[in-house]
């Protein structure tokens, strides 16, 4: 899949599906190697399915989810960026998953590349995102893009340590 054939555009309520699948699908496959095989086990697609429904239909203007696309639509990657409310940190970058068949042919680089846009457009000044400690193929794709290890959090999220990275786009 050459990377030249995609494009990247704003994602529109009706990815929710398309998304979902996606990060089921990332979770599920290219996360095994490194995630406990229970938390991989008891991803439920509906979930994700509701989780996205719900994202894509807010009108947040401080937010956005991107996808890169084949031409004929079908969407091999995706990211999101949303404002928070925290002192430290004025907005966060997740949901950076790119199809487990895909991956290693710079269409992560070509969404990171968007949300950093959408970050200077927004004029935040801080970004975070958190990363299973243990997935050290994206922390190296983090590093890459200029992001700095801020913080590890031993007990994480549901008992997995997580690492935050932050950001000054
Ligand atoms: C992390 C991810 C989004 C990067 O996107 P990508 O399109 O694979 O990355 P690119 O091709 O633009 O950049 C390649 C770099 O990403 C890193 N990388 C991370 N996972 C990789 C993978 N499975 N295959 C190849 N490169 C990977 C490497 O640093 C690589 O550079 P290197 O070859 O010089 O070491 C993608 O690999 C992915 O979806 N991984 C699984 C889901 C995930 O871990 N998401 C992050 C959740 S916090």
């Amino acid at each position: 899949m050459p990377k030249e054939s995609l494009t990247v555009r704003t994602a529109i309520a009706d990815d929710y599906e398309s998304i979902a699948k996606l990060i089921h699908q990332s979770h599920t496959i290219s996360f095994a190697p490194f995630a406990s095989r229970e938390w991989v086990e008891s991803r439920l697609l509906s979930k994700y399915r509701d989780r996205w429904k719900e994202l894509l239909s807010g009108n947040h203007s401080t937010a956005a989810t991107f996808v890169a696309h084949q031409p004929d639509g079908t969407i091999v990657g995706t990211v999101r960026v949303a404002s928070l409310e925290s002192n430290e940190f004025d907005a966060q970058l997740n949901g950076m998953h790119v199809e487990p068949s895909a991956t290693g042919h710079g269409i992560g680089s070509m969404l990171m590349e968007r949300a950093i846009e959408f970050m200077k457009a927004q004029a935040f000044t801080n970004v975070e995102l958190g990363v299973i400690a243990s997935n050290d193929g994206a922390r190296r794709f983090y590093e890459k893009h200029g992001w700095q290890l801020h913080n590890e959090l031993p007990d994480g999220i549901e008992g997995v340590p997580i690492a935050i990275y932050s950001l000054k786009p």
